[in-house]
């Protein structure tokens, strides 16, 4: 593999020159980085997702095997170049290679990222704009051994296209950002668009934008293992808005046991029970409750990812970057990154399964009123059960505990009081 410095100098350039452009309007701003969207597709509501890839990218680059070495990023559908301005200003990037399919863009991005020199005096160039189909420029910088730390592909709909491509131009150990606004698939609407983009079936269960993220997560194993890598994610970020489902994954050296982390989510419709199965438990699949014979009440979905959602070691060091950089209490679009990122650790626990249960469905079973959300997580905790609440479903809890036992501490909880 060519090192990393070699990358930074063999990226080509696209051909012709321009003139030199005007400073951008700036007329927004994220986390202190001013910048033009001009035309392009930009949301505010996705600057909190900007935040966790600046924040896991810093870290990144902290902890490399080689903290000298030039730290690379590529922005394959960079819109305003946003992401890519802030990978620069932000997370230390050394280069960013901003790319959009639309080249009526050019202005926008060049503008934005003018900020920094791109060839400053010590000649390393900081920064490329392409306009190029994103496919085609990362097998473009894979056949030219050029391999980058962090790629981000920021695409509409689903984006499982590119995610070979973009494993094949990343360092061994880098990270990939990937999105996902298929909501339709994730919510089992979609099952043959799921199952040719992610080679999952999915169908509707209570926790379809978790759903959703296993999708992304096990489209991307699945993608890894092909090549003989395999992924750990570092976190997964479901947003209300678009909806919008993402994930940071990080490609990790050969292939790891195989399946242990991939596999088939179970939802018994009659007791509201969701159970793990791996590929050698596929002939078992059945609810434990006395409608087991009744095949219609189960609904399987799969393969996909049904390992943890997130690394809780990278979560806690980005909350204490957070804190750090003065990010953790400001509450943008409504997001708060201490919020966010403190339930992300708390759904970091292994011990939780997959999915969570929404305290409407406990209450309808147990026949009390919805109990405090607050309150059930502290009584399933003293009973022994790990549980908290889930960052993608507002009033839900996450834990191992069996709904079976949740109704009866519900319907305690409602007795005590
Ligand atoms: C969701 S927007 C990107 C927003 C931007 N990353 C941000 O954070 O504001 C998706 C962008 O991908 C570009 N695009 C769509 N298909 C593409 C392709 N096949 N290759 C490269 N860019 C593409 C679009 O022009 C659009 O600007
Ligand atoms: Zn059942």
């Amino acid at each position: 593999m060519a090192s990393a410095s070699a990358a930074a100098q063999a990226v080509s350039f696209p051909p012709g020159r321009r003139a030199p452009l005007p400073p951008p309007r700036c007329t927004h701003s994220e986390r202190g980085v001013s910048f033009d969207p001009g035309s392009a597709f930009y949301r505010s509501d996705s600057a909190p997702g900007r935040d966790l890839a600046v924040l896991a990218a810093t870290l990144h680059r902290r902890r490399r095997p080689d903290p000298s070495a030039p730290f690379l990023c590529l922005d394959a559908m960079c819109g305003s170049g946003v992401r890519a301005l802030r990978y620069l200003a932000q997370a230390g990037a050394d280069f960013v290679w901003a790319n959009d399919a639309s080249d009526a863009l050019h202005p926008v991005i060049v503008g934005n990222l003018s900020r920094f020199e791109p060839v400053p005096p010590d000649g390393q160039r900081r920064w490329v704009v392409s306009h190029l189909d994103a496919t085609r420029l990362l097998a473009e910088r894979y056949l030219r051994r050029e391999y980058f730390d962090v790629i981000d592909v920021d695409s509409f709909g689903s984006e499982a296209e590119y995610i070979r491509a973009a494993f094949l131009a990343l360092k061994i150990g880098g990270l990939m950002y990937l999105t996902s606004t298929d909501w339709r698939s994730a919510r089992g609407y979609g099952g043959k668009c799921s199952l040719s983009s992610y080679g999952a079936y999915v169908r509707p269960v209570p926790y379809p934008n978790e759903i959703g993220l296993r999708m992304l997560l096990g489209g991307a194993a699945r993608e890894a293992a092909m090549l003989g890598f395999h992924i750990k994610p570092v976190f997964s970020y479901y947003a209300y808005h678009g909806p919008i489902f993402r994930a940071m994954v990080q490609l990790c050296h050969g292939k790891e046991d195989g399946i242990s982390n991939y596999g088939f989510i179970c939802h018994c419709k009659s007791c509201g029970q969701s159970q793990t199965f791996g590929f050698d438990e596929l002939g078992q699949i059945s609810c434990r409750c006395a409608d087991r014979t009744d095949a219609t009440s189960i609904t399987v979905v799969g393969p996909l990812w049904t390992g943890p959602l997130h690394d809780r070691s990278s979560i806690t060091e980005m909350l204490s970057l957070a804190v750090e950089w003065g990010w953790a209490h400001t509450s943008v679009n409504g997001v708060t990154l201490e919020k966010l990122l403190g339930t992300m650790i708390e759904e970091s626990d292994p011990r939780l399964p997959p999915g969570y249960i929404r305290l409407d469905e406990i209450a309808s079973r147990a026949k009390v009123n919805s109990p405090p959300l607050g309150t059930l997580i502290h009584s399933l905790q003293k009973e022994g059960y790990a549980a908290c609440r889930s960052h993608i479903g507002a009033n839900a809890v996450k834990t191992n505990c069996p709904i079976s036992s949740c109704i009866v501490v519900a319907r305690e909880i409602r007795n005590l009081r």
